[in-house]
């Protein structure tokens, strides 16, 4: 039996891990400079926590939810998404009484049962930030700026920001009137599916992957052409923000995201060069969440952005600057003697910040020598019991050619210079 990862699931080996740290550490700095602090909530949480920030109707909740009854009888789910485990933590640990706005970042793995593709996985990673207690429209502002300085300080360039209103609880409704009223006569061509949303929840319709129902709302009505006062000034106002810091982006009339939760701003970063699953990052307002989940009643904006794709985009522009450490030292030690007395030297090195190489599998000094090349390290040390009983050590420096014999108890001095 050869066991394998499990569908949708990926192994990051040791390179792209070092891809996958970078982007994670300029997310961090980033959010950090933005005011955000950093929170870490479970991998799983009530199953209802979801079915009631996401929506039941949602592919998300429907379909794409791992959840499961453990072995106490609770039904739980691992987390699809961030938004709705940092409002339960926030309502959970009052924070709105430490801070009025509070502002959190997280970077944490995400489980939906999707149908796995490039772009597209079981297990994938976010990176996101939350901000609840204003709904001042430049706070979307800085939500949406720290999204795409943080992609443009990772090294991607062919992104598009996607905007949208999505309407709040005042004036969505009359958006949903002229949605059915615009369906009405075709409910019966409509997939078993969107029968059902059109009764319980008409804007997912829009979800739909259905070719039929897909060709059906092709012409329907777009959401921001029924907002309300409010919310265009809301719109425009942010707009204002975003046009006043030169940010190009493309007014989406029609997109209304996957989650039910959203009020307002909704808007989407895309990619060029990733094909199917184009949109590397997500995120808009959702006024009414807190509340909902039984918290009080303020408004929250936040977005959050895949590792996988964001990795994918990057190698798509062919700029993965990221590289494991180089190696600097190799320590080839020979003999019994030698090869213990090596380990002083080899730990100062190492509690002195160089990353020294050590050999394990009893090579011989040739082998040793050639394993040294391959690491691409600055210099070699060759200390044999010949080189113990002189005091000293062999340095050689790779890539000037040239062979040292420094004392032992100069070495470590002497290689940091
Ligand atoms: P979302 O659009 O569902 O939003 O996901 C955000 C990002 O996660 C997507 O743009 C994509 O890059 C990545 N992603 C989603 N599903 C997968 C998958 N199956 N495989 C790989 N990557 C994936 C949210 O989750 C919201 N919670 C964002 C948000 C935060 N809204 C407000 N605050």
């Amino acid at each position: 039996m050869k066991y394998r990862a499990p569908k949708g699931t990926r192994d990051i080996l040791p390179d792209e891990a070092a891809v996958w740290s970078r982007i994670e550490d300029v997310f961090r700095a980033s959010a950090s400079r933005y005011g955000y602090g950093e929170i870490r909530t479970p991998a799983f949480e009530d199953v209802q926590l979801f079915i009631r920030s996401i929506g039941s109707d949602t592919d998300i909740v429907s379909k794409e939810m791992y959840d499961f009854e453990d072995k106490g009888g609770r039904h739980i789910s691992l987390k699809p998404e961030g938004t709705a485990p940092v409002v339960r933590a926030f309502i959970q640990n009052n924070l709105q009484a430490v801070n009025p706005l509070t502002k959190l970042f997280y970077i944490s793995p995400m489980f939906r049962y999707d149908r796995p593709q490039a772009g597209r996985y079981r297990q994938f990673h976010q990176l996101g930030v939350e901000a609840i207690g204003a709904d001042d429209p430049l706070l979307d502002m800085e939500v949406i700026v720290l999204a795409v300085s943080f992609l443009h300080a990772i090294g991607l360039k062919r992104t598009t920001l996607l905007l949208n209103s999505v309407a709040c609880g005042n004036c969505r409704p009359r958006y949903i009137e002229s949605l059915k009223e615009y369906l009405a006569e075709s409910q019966d061509d409509l997939c078993d599916d969107c029968r059902r949303r059109y009764v319980d929840n008409p804007l997912r319709l829009l979800d739909c992957k259905n070719p039929a129902c897909k060709a059906l709302l092709q012409k329907s009505p777009v959401i921001s052409a029924y907002i309300c006062d409010p919310c265009r000034e809301h719109f425009d106002r942010m707009r204002e923000g975003l046009d006043s810091l030169g940010i190009t982006y493309t007014v989406e009339p029609a997109m209304v995201r996957g989650l039910d939760y959203y009020t307002r701003t909704a808007f989407e970063i895309t990619h060029e060069g990733l094909g199917a699953q184009s949109s590397v990052a997500g995120g808009g307002r959702y006024d009414r969440l807190v509340k909902e989940c039984g918290g009080p009643d303020l408004p929250g904006m936040g977005f959050a952005a895949g590792l996988e794709r964001l990795v994918l985009a990057l190698e798509a522009e062919e700029t993965m600057s990221a590289q494991r450490m180089p190696c600097s030292v190799y320590m080839a030690a020979l003999g019994d003697r030698a090869r213990i007395s090596a380990l002083e030297y080899l730990y100062k090195l190492r509690d002195a910040g160089v990353y020294a190489e050590y050999d394990y599998l009893g090579r011989s000094l040739k082998a040793q020598m050639r394993a040294a090349d391959k690491s691409g390290c600055k210099h070699i040390v060759i200390i044999g019991d010949d080189e113990l009983d002189r005091g000293t050590a062999s340095v050689k420096n790779l890539s000037e050619g040239i062979q040292t014999e420094v004392k032992l108890e100069e070495l470590v001095a002497y290689l940091l210079k």
